[in-house]
């Protein structure tokens, strides 16, 4: 054989068992997404009985963006500042047929931060107008309906996964006085806030 070929065939090879790598691991996160049959994403729990950080959520269905900005919050918000709330889309199909949240149901509420204010209330002026822009992600929160297993929180785990980057990869349920007891008091329909999702208030829109 000539030399030249010798370093083209060394760089085949790697790139073959790199391709045959990339592939493996494709395979082994397919096998381990919990898909039930109709292609629902189900809560993950390891064995410490914590929940794992919600697979592939930013691609899940967006249902609203209600926002609290610090500047208006006494300069720290509960939950600082775009609240970037998704629902798993399976569920959201068995929702928009029934009008009842499917047990497993998961919501996904990112925090974002606003771009810093030019102005005491936190806004600033871009080209669109007045307002406030998102800026750093900042961690966040997630809901998981399963009436047995969160029975003494009202039928909803409540979670942090960090008001901060990165989010956690697990997190504890939180308490019914950290999280469920407002849900339970002041949410519209089964502890969801659909008063601040018109995709949900509304089964009629598209
Ligand atoms: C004082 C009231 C209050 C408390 C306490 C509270 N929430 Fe909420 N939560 C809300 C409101 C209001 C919304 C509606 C959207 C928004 O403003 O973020 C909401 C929305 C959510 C959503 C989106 C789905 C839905 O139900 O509308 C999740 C997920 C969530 N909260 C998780 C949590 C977690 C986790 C905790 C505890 C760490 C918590 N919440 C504590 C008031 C509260």
């Amino acid at each position: 054989m000539r030399k030249a070929w010798i370093p083209f065939l060394a760089s085949v090879a790697v790139l073959a068992t790199s391709l045959g790598y990339a592939q493996s691991r494709v395979k082994a996160q397919a096998s381990a997404q919990p898909d039930a049959p109709n292609g629902r994403y189900l809560p993950e729990y390891a064995a410490d009985g914590s929940l794992k950080l919600p697979r592939n959520w930013r691609s899940w269905v967006f249902i609203g963006a209600p926002l609290t900005p610090n500047a208006l919050n006494g300069g720290k918000a509960n939950f600082p500042e775009f609240h970037n709330v998704y629902i798993e889309p399976g569920s959201y199909a068995i929702y928009k047929k029934t009008g009842v949240f499917p047990e497993g149901t998961i919501f996904f509420k990112e925090l974002q931060l606003t771009l810093p204010g030019e102005s005491p209330d936190g806004s600033r002026t871009e080209p669109s107008g007045r307002g406030y822009f998102p800026g750093a992600y900042n961690g966040a929160d997630v809901s998981v309906k399963d009436t047995k297993r969160y029975a003494a929180t009202g039928g909803w785990g409540y979670y942090n996964f960090n008001h901060h980057e990165p989010k956690a990869a697990t997190a504890m349920p939180k308490p019914k006085d950290e999280c469920a007891a407002c849900h339970i008091g002041s949410a519209k329909k089964d502890d969801v806030w659909t008063q601040f999702y018109p995709l949900l208030d509304n089964l009629s829109l598209k």
